[in-house]
């Protein structure tokens, strides 16, 4: 049976997870925009812990010291835009946290166990913004089992890389595709194999492979399934 999105639209939630470079991004952000939703990047909340670690000296893996960071620092996630901003004891890391030290680091604080369960909680009680978009790597199977839509984003390794390497051409200068496609592989083989919700698409994802695909046809596709309700192909 069709629901219509706009009866419910107040507790709306779409989930998009995929892993590294797959466009997710661009794509949710896009969605989010296209219906005038909330947009939250759950990856922002993991950078920015890990930026906060690398800033205040932790080492990124050693659980109980980031635990304390955790408890430790004032974390806010105020609302600008209809996007949810990452801010840590006042400070807001902004591009800081698509930085090189950042993502080299991110998947070991993102497998702690503790800050899972910090991120998750803080992540539900972005239900208050509904509808929202929300992006991620286990967004549609832990953080909103019961989201209305979820969507897993992929595309081939070589392909991804390709997408990272431009964007991070842009920002850092020249790089090497094939380095930026051993470090996506580095990330995405950390991502799909810890222990704890682990990268995986969720039993009732719809999965778009957006290799031959281009924004603007994943982002129609996309909303065309929110606007009906879930029936469109
Ligand atoms: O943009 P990109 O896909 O490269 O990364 P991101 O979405 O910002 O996520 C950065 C890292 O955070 C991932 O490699 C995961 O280790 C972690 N992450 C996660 O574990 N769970 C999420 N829901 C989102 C991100």
């Amino acid at each position: 049976m069709s629901v219509s999105a706009d009866t419910r639209s107040k507790t709306t939630i779409v989930a998009i997870d995929g892993p590294a470079a797959s466009g997710k991004s661009t794509v949710s952000r896009e969605v989010a925009r296209v219906l005038g939703w909330t947009y939250v990047d759950s990856g922002s909340f993991y950078r920015g812990i890990t930026w906060k670690a690398l800033h205040a000296g932790v080492d990124a893996r050693d659980a109980a010291a980031v635990q304390t960071l955790l408890a430790r620092s004032r974390w806010a996630f105020p609302l600008r835009d209809r996007s949810v901003v990452f801010t840590v004891d006042g400070e807001e890391p902004g591009d800081a946290l698509r930085g090189p030290e950042v993502r080299e680091a991110v998947s070991d604080v993102a497998a702690l166990p503790d800050v899972r369960a910090f991120v998750n909680a803080q992540l539900r009680a972005m239900r208050r913004y509904a509808p929202l978009v929300m992006e991620g790597r286990d967004i549609g199977t832990v953080v909103f089992p019961d989201a209305d839509f979820k969507f897993y984003l992929d595309a081939s390794p070589e392909e991804r890389a390709r997408r990272r390497a431009r964007d991070l051409a842009a920002q850092e200068g020249a790089v090497d595709v094939a380095q930026v496609l051993a470090s996506l592989e580095r990330r995405d083989g950390k991502d799909s194999t810890r222990r704890e919700a682990p990268l995986r698409p969720a039993s009732d994802a719809r999965i778009i492979d957006s290799t031959a695909m281009g924004v603007d046809e994943v982002v129609a596709l996309i909303v065309a399934v929110v606007r009906s309700g879930g029936d469109a192909i």
